[in-house]
């Protein structure tokens, strides 16, 4: 087996399966970050309309500079993982502004752009401007640790460090490009997961792993992150045409999107009206107060996972500018539900609030 025995197999599969996707007719670097950013932790599927709803609205990296977060987290709205939208607005503008609105055209320059970490910095110089640099995700992990019968865990950063540099010393020098975009595919139609297709494979006459039945033990991945639980009770409040919402801080999920006022439980979600702090503050508003405790709602993070109910508050019209009064004293705002409609908002909002439709 030699280095061009693996790459020129996968660069074959690749003219022959690959599929035909927008980001890979383009050398403009500014599209190719676009949708690295948008497809990290997210399928395809998943991530194509967001990609075209993007490059829809922001035809050019000066056009996503000068728009306003708002706009930028509303139509991130849904993909999670907000800090990417964060980076992905702040980069553009560093672009626009530091590089006279050029991406960087190596490997080295690009990491220093935020939210540039390697995976995408080498895709952007290996698909853009065709830089021999190899790109490692969870797909091309899967190809080398079977292939080449790697069993140190893809978590450690050790091992990371190890997969760049068999999957460097594989690369492609001619085509770069190609062979990057070949070995993802391959990872994500043939050898995927579960249920790899090892019978049909081009490669499974030299594959460590399927030729030791070892396919279904590689990669190694040692889960270490523990799962946190969180209990929310989400208040929400409405006066007439007015909803009372709270944008989210920096230091916690969720970051600069909408929900509304708050309490967080320690062991479970609210069983009972009674235990709400601010049913007290609230009573002053004469509120019609709807609390089913066995609605709840499961929103599941990395490293989270939320349980949420909610409680309805629906107070009278008369009562708005008393409303507004403690609103403003508690850092909350009062949104009408066009505005409330319009800004970013956890899944598990939207949700909410579509069942109240
Ligand atoms: N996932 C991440 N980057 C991708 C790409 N360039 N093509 C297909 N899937 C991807």
């Amino acid at each position: 087996m030699n280095n061009n025995h693996f790459a020129s197999i996968l660069l074959d599969w690749y003219g022959l399966h690959k599929r035909d996707l927008p980001w890979r007719n383009t050398k403009d670097p500014y599209i190719i970050w676009l949708s690295e950013v948008i497809l990290q932790q997210t399928r395809v599927a998943q991530g194509l309309p967001y990609f075209e709803k993007f490059l829809e609205n922001f035809p050019k990296v000066e056009d996503l500079a000068k728009a306003p977060s708002e706009e930028v987290m509303r139509l991130w709205q849904g993909l999670g993982y907000y800090s990417r939208a964060r980076n992905l607005h702040y980069c553009a503008k560093d672009i626009v502004n530091t590089y006279g609105g050029k991406f960087p055209n190596d490997y080295k320059s690009l990491l220093k752009l935020k939210g540039v970490g390697t995976y995408t910095a080498a895709a952007i110089a290996s698909f853009a401007f065709d830089e021999s640099v190899a790109v490692v995700d969870g797909n091309v992990f899967r190809v080398l640790a079977r292939y080449f019968g790697v069993s140190t865990d893809i978590a450690s950063s050790g091992g990371k460090r190890e997969f760049e540099k068999i999957a460097n010393e594989h690369i492609s020098k001619k085509y770069p490009a190609e062979y990057n975009q070949a070995i993802m595919e391959f990872g994500s139609l043939q050898c995927t997961p579960n249920n790899p297709s090892c019978n049909d494979c081009p490669l499974n006459s030299s594959c460590f792993a399927y030729n030791n039945d070892l396919v279904s033990q590689l990669p190694v991945k040692i889960n270490k992150v523990k799962v946190k639980e969180r209990f929310f009770t989400y208040i929400y409040i409405v006066c007439g045409e007015y909803v009372v919402v709270k944008q989210r801080e920096a230091g916690d999920i969720w970051q600069g999107l909408y929900d509304f006022p708050l309490e967080e439980g320690e062991k479970n979600v609210l069983q009972e009206i009674k235990e709400l702090t601010l049913m007290h503050e609230l009573k002053g508003f004469d509120p019609k107060v709807h609390f089913d405790s066995e609605t709840r709602f499961k929103h599941i993070l990395t490293h989270q996972r939320i349980f949420a109910n909610f409680a309805t508050f629906v107070i009278g019209e008369s009562h708005l500018s008393k409303l507004l009064n403690w609103v403003e004293k508690n850092d909350y705002e009062l949104v009408d539900f066009s505005r409330l409609e319009s800004v970013g908002k956890p899944r598990l909002i939207v949700k909410f609030l579509n069942d109240e439709k």
